[in-house]
């Protein structure tokens, strides 16, 4: 069973500058609610019931948002709007939430090393703090079913065109059925023609606490930081590794295009504001072409 996710949330996010300078990316909101609460519930969604949040500088508003605010709630029952006030209440308590600070910008790698104490000999759930995921079945629950199958470390794939595979991880092995692969390569960037396959690296995954000693031993790559996908390279010659086609579509929040896209996405989705917003886009759209 998988009770245990850890969620790094300590990037600088210089994609997102100047938005980012003085708040964290994983707070940025898609409509009303924080990128890191919609990554938050995945995880709720899927059974998990302890969170660790890596964090750093900068980064405070994270902790503030799972927290209570007196406050607020009194305000809130003053003017006895309850069900905003059932909602901030809920947000304090959709699971047991742990924080770390990670010291040093080093990398993922080194973001996930911060929760070898925290989850122990377990195996665990990693969640990009600034990628939702929009699915019918939580991706996370996704990936926990696979691994319960396989009882492997499982990495969570989709589909990129083929002239995209260059900007991604990407990875290669042989299927085990439509959706999973057992692996035998992972490839950062590779050129179109090299490509294992179009299958990249989406920002969910299962990892088992191996992880942690192959993290040690591995050296600084890219921008002088310590990548997960390295260390899972290595984790590769050691063990069986999986990928999982996931159901769903990824938004990645910390990339502006992806951001503006995904508001007007879930806005679409939103009782309250399909019908007006979609007119809204019409009117847009039409004075444009
Ligand atoms: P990214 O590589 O997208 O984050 O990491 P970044 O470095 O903040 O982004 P840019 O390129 O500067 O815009 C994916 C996730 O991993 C976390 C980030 O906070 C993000 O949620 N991360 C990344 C860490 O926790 N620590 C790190 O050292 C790097």
């Amino acid at each position: 069973m998988i009770k245990k996710a850890v969620i790094p949330a300590a990037g600088l996010g210089t994609r997102f500058l100047p938005a980012t300078k003085a708040q964290p990316k994983e707070m940025l909101p898609i409509i009303d609610t924080p990128t890191i609460q919609y990554v938050v519930q995945e995880a709720v969604d899927s059974g998990i019931e302890d969170i660790l949040i890596i964090t750093g500088k900068g980064k405070r508003s994270i902790e503030d948002h799972f927290d209570r605010n007196y406050e607020l709630e009194t305000r809130l029952e003053e003017k006895e709007d309850e069900a905003l006030l059932h909602e901030m209440r809920r947000l304090s308590d959709m699971a047991d939430i742990h924080f770390v600070r990670q010291r040093e910008l080093n990398g993922l790698g080194d973001a996930i090393y911060y929760a070898r104490h925290h989850v122990g000999s377990e195996p665990f759930a990693v969640l990009l703090g600034d990628t939702i995921m929009d699915s019918v079945i939580p991706v996370t629950q996704q990936l926990i079913d696979t691994y319960e199958q396989y009882r492997g470390t499982v990495i969570a794939v989709e589909e990129v065109p083929a002239d995209k595979v260059n900007r991604y991880g990407i990875v290669g092995g042989s299927s085990l059925s439509d959706s999973i692969m057992e692996l035998n390569t992972l490839v950062e960037k590779p050129a179109v023609e090299s490509a294992p396959s179009n299958l990249a690296i989406a920002g969910r995954y299962i990892l088992t606490a191996d992880i942690f000693s192959a993290i040690e031993q591995t050296p600084k790559g890219k921008n002088n930081e310590i990548q997960l996908t390295d260390a899972m390279r290595l984790l590769l010659k050691r063990e069986c590794v999986y990928s999982h086609r996931i159901e769903g579509r990824r938004h990645d929040i910390g990339n502006k295009m992806d951001f503006l896209k995904t508001t007007v996405e879930f806005a679409l989705k939103r009782k309250e504001f399909a019908g007006p917003f979609l007119k809204f886009l019409k009117e847009i759209v039409a004075q444009h072409s």
